[in-house]
């Protein structure tokens, strides 16, 4: 038998079968755990760049643009380090660190304040700064510049690349949806692609000017928005739209 597009009436979500609905579901479940999960690790760590639970404005300035008043040891002792001193112990550093760090008064004091206080855990666990070193301390003493432009290039290329993957395949999967006027279509397939770029983009704005980190939260909350539609819309015609037993009709022909 030719197959000629007209007779492919089961090319949509509704009608697929079964298999290809396995397919796509799967991907859809573990995409959209992905999609969880890597809100929850932003919201742990931008989240608390600012010491305030919970994304805000000024999280996205102080990982971006930094803090070009503040030192990452201060930002640090009033954000995810607060429980580890008392609050006097912590302003005593915070003093110390404005006035630059200055290595006599390492010798002479702080450096029994952090042993006290940090060492247990910086110079055992891996990755984090070892704060039996003056250096390292002095180090996170200046003033935060926010994310290099090093470490925003290499974060910008693997966003793009493996960011716009996970789109690409909503969006297909998406792009078989019946009764969906192909205006909204095609906006709600575009609209992720673009708000990466924004979000992307805002990153390094943000980098050169703080007012810019506003577009980092449209850009976040744009994709989000689009890709959810998506998602939720692709699992609902597959599996209860699909109920009726209604032949749909070939969805991409549809929308020539
Ligand atoms: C219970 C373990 C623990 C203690 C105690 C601790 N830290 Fe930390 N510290 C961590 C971990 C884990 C990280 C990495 C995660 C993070 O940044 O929150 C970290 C990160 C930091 C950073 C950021 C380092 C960077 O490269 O950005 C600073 C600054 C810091 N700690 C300062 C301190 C100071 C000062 C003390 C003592 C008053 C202290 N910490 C005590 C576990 C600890």
């Amino acid at each position: 038998m030719k197959f000629t597009p007209s007779n492919m009436t089961w090319l949509n979500l509704p009608n697929m079968p079964l298999p290809v609905k396995t397919l796509f579901t799967g991907y859809l479940l573990v995409v959209g755990i992905g999609l969880l999960m890597a809100g929850l690790q932003i919201m742990m760590t931008h989240g608390m760049a600012d010491g305030e639970i919970g994304l805000s404005k000024n999280d996205i300035v102080y990982s971006y643009y930094g803090d070009r008043s503040h030192s990452t040891l201060e930002s640090k002792l009033n954000g995810s380090m607060k429980a580890n001193a008392p609050d006097a112990v912590r302003a005593d550093i915070i003093k110390w660190v404005r006035k630059g760090a200055p290595k006599k008064d390492w010798d002479a004091h702080f450096k029994k304040v952090f042993e006290k206080h940090c060492v247990a855990c910086h110079s055992n666990i891996p990755n984090i700064p070892n704060f039996k070193n003056f250096e390292e301390v002095q180090k996170l003493a200046a003033t935060s510049d926010g994310a290099s432009f090093q470490s925003l290039t290499r974060i910008s290329h693997i966003h793009l690349f493996g960011i716009s993957f996970i789109f690409f395949f909503i969006s297909l999967i998406f792009s078989f949806a019946v009764g969906i006027p192909k205006k909204l279509k095609v906006i709600a397939i575009a609209f992720p692609f673009g708000f990466l770029i924004l979000d992307i983009l805002s990153w390094w704005l943000t980098k050169l000017n703080p007012s810019f980190a506003y577009l980092t939260i449209i850009g976040g909350i744009g994709y989000s928005l689009a890709s959810t539609f998506m998602w939720v819309t692709s699992i609902y015609q597959m599996f209860i739209l699909s109920k009726n037993g209604k032949v749909y009709g070939n969805a991409w022909e549809q929308d020539l």
